[in-house]
Formats: structure tokens, sequence, C-alpha cells
């Protein structure tokens, strides 16, 4: 996708992308980081953005892009999971509208696939279920020696607990399922990407500034130029990422969740965020890990101030529980 592309003059205004929202049946929504900030998770790269904050001398790291680098990483992991922890010991972590809204869609049957570069795994705690996580998820965990798949119920719980780099039984160290800067992008992501291609009828690029290769770039640039593009971010896209401006037919600036709420609106709709009924797989795996942390924090406190009975009546209800994690 380029400046060459001739914008549509039948996808020009909000009420035209409102009308293709409400006709179309294949939609293809990618996202970035600016979908979560609202969820309080900062971007990468806005002046908030946690490339722009991170104490990098905290870290000991010489720059904040190294914590999302292979090679770092299998040097040294603590800087990874020390800026970690408060993304895990986050238990409020609920979606935003705009979430919400791509869920919305795919429970109209409008959705064909959500490519997030997120991987803070909110998709999924919303419990959209035609996504492609092109970045991977903080949720899973391989070691980064032998690949073995970790337990991420007691790695996370772990991480709360002292903060120690998980390690593998053959000592190597637990990496979560992230790509980071240095690994090649799944497979089965060019493989999805060639399927929706030939099937996309819209086009919504939320949250993004574009700036990462690869991916959801490589699947804007291939996509047929009669599929209508829709711009929803903060701000305009700058750098790099300033030619691909011109490739959409529509750019709408502002929070995205206020954009969302005026074309929910718009197609009558309900509130996005009146639609937090269904409980997605991650937020099942966050819930079953605090649980077990909180039971395991109150018998601690138990055993010394509660009397005898009284302890085991809250150990019988808290007993930890040994399910075992699906894979994702
Ligand atoms: P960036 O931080 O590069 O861009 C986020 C974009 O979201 C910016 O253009 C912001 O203007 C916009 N934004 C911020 N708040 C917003 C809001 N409330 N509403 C709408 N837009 C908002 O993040 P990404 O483009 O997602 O890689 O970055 C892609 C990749 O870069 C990430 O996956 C990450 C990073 O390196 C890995 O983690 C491996």
């Amino acid at each position: 996708m380029n400046g060459e592309r001739k914008q549509l003059d039948s996808v020009s205004t909000v009420e035209h992308v409102v009308e293709r929202i409400r006709t179309s049946k294949r939609i293809v929504v990618i996202t970035g980081a600016g979908i979560s900030v609202s969820c309080g998770i900062p971007d990468f790269r806005s002046a908030n953005g946690i490339y722009n904050t991170v104490d990098c001398h905290a870290l000991n790291i010489p720059s904040a892009e190294l914590l999302f680098d292979l090679s770092f990483f299998k040097i040294d992991p603590q800087p990874f999971y020390k800026f970690s922890r408060a993304f895990y010991a986050n238990r409020a972590l609920q979606p935003s509208p705009t979430h919400l809204f791509i869920r919305d869609m795919e429970s109209r049957k409008k959705l064909l696939r959500n490519y997030t570069q997120n991987v803070d795994g909110i998709e999924q705690i919303a419990g959209i279920r035609s996504l492609v996580e092109c970045h991977g998820n903080m949720h899973t965990f391989r070691c980064a020696k032998c690949k073995k798949k970790g337990d991420s119920e007691s790695v996370i719980r772990r991480l709360l607990e002292d903060g120690s780099v998980p390690q593998c039984a053959c000592l190597g160290s637990l990496k979560p399922d992230i790509v980071f800067f240095g690994e090649v992008f799944p497979s089965s992501l060019e493989r999805s990407m060639q399927r929706d291609l030939a099937r996309v009828d819209l086009v919504l690029v939320i949250g993004t500034s574009l700036r990462v290769g690869g991916s959801v770039l490589e699947f804007l640039r291939r996509l047929p130029d009669a599929v209508p593009r829709v711009l929803i971010n903060k701000e305009a896209l700058s750098g790099s990422s300033k030619t691909y401006s011109a490739g959409f037919d529509v750019t709408l600036l502002g929070p995205c969740d206020a954009i969302v709420r005026i074309l929910t609106h718009r197609l009558d709709w309900p509130d996005p965020s009146k639609c937090l009924d269904r409980i997605g797989h991650l937020r099942a795996l966050r819930e079953r890990v605090y649980e077990v942390c909180e039971a395991e924090e109150e018998s601690r406190v138990s055993v010394s101030v509660a009397a005898p009975a009284d302890v085991g009546e809250r150990r019988t209800r808290h007993a930890p529980k040994k399910r075992r994690i699906e894979s994702m």
C-alpha cells in the first residue's frame, strides 16, 4: 500500500465508514498498542510510551528496545522480567471499548480476522476468537534453550511472588512467547494473511504507528486496491509510516475508544463497554493465578492469626486447584 493507490470516492466520509461496517461481512481489523492505552498499558513510541519512559538505568540496560531483543534476553533475561512484573501484577486488566467493539463485530459475524501486534493478550480476555497475535503473547512461555513449553500458571505465580527469572529443568531461561526482535514470524501468520487477502472486504487499522515491518505492513502492502481501508489513530502517522497514510481512504484521528463510540452510536449498536459478558480464556487464566496467590497469602496470614479450626476451613475453601493450562 502506498500513496500511488487512488483513494476510493465511495469511501471518503464517516458515514461511508459506518455504512461499510454495516454491510461488510469479512472485516480485517489490524490493531496496535494504542487500543490498550486506556487499559493502563502504555504504547511503545508515544511520548508517554515504553521506549521513552522506561528507566533504563534502573533496569541496567543501554536502551529500552533491548527489552524485546532476543540476543540480549539470552544474555540477561532479568531486565525483561523486572520490567514486565507490573504487567503480570495488574489484576484489573480489562478490555477497552475498542477491544469490545471488535468482539461485537465478531459476534455479528462481520470479523474475518483481528491481526494484533499487541502481546498483552487483552483480545483473548475480551473473547475475540478470530485472532492472530502477530507478535505472540506474554502469557505462554517456552525455554529459550531447549524450547520446552513452561507452565504459565506456575511461571506467573512465581514472578508475582519473588520476581525471579523462570527457569526450565535444563536450566535455560523461560521466555514469553513474544516474537522478539531478532526472531522470525511464525509461518502460520503468512498462511493466514494469504487466505484473508483473498477474502477481506474492509480493513480497519486501529492504534498503531505502523512502524514495525514484516507482519501487518506486509498485509497492507498486498491488499487489493479495491478494498477500502480506514485508519483510526490518536495522531497522524509520522516518520517512515507517513507514506502509508496516503493509502487510507478515510483517516479518523482521536482516541480510538471515543471514535469507536461514535461509530457504534451511528451503527445503532449498544455501547461496547456494556458487552462484558463473555469471559475469554486468558481472563480465566489470570483469575486462577490470582485466586491461588490470594489463597496462599490468606493462608499465610491465617496461620499466624486465626484459630486452628478457621485455618482448616479457609485452606479447604481456597485450596489451590490443580488444573492444567490449555494450550493457547
Ligand atoms: P506504537 O507505540 O509504535 O504505536 C502506537 C500508536 O497508537 C501511536 O501511533 C499512537 O499515536 C497511537 N495511540 C496511542 N493511544 C491511542 C489511543 N487512545 N487511541 C488511538 N490511538 C492511540 O505501537 P505499535 O504500532 O503497536 O513489538 O507497535 C508495534 C510493535 O512495536 C509492538 O508490537 C512492539 C513494538 O516494538 C513487540 O512487542 C515485539
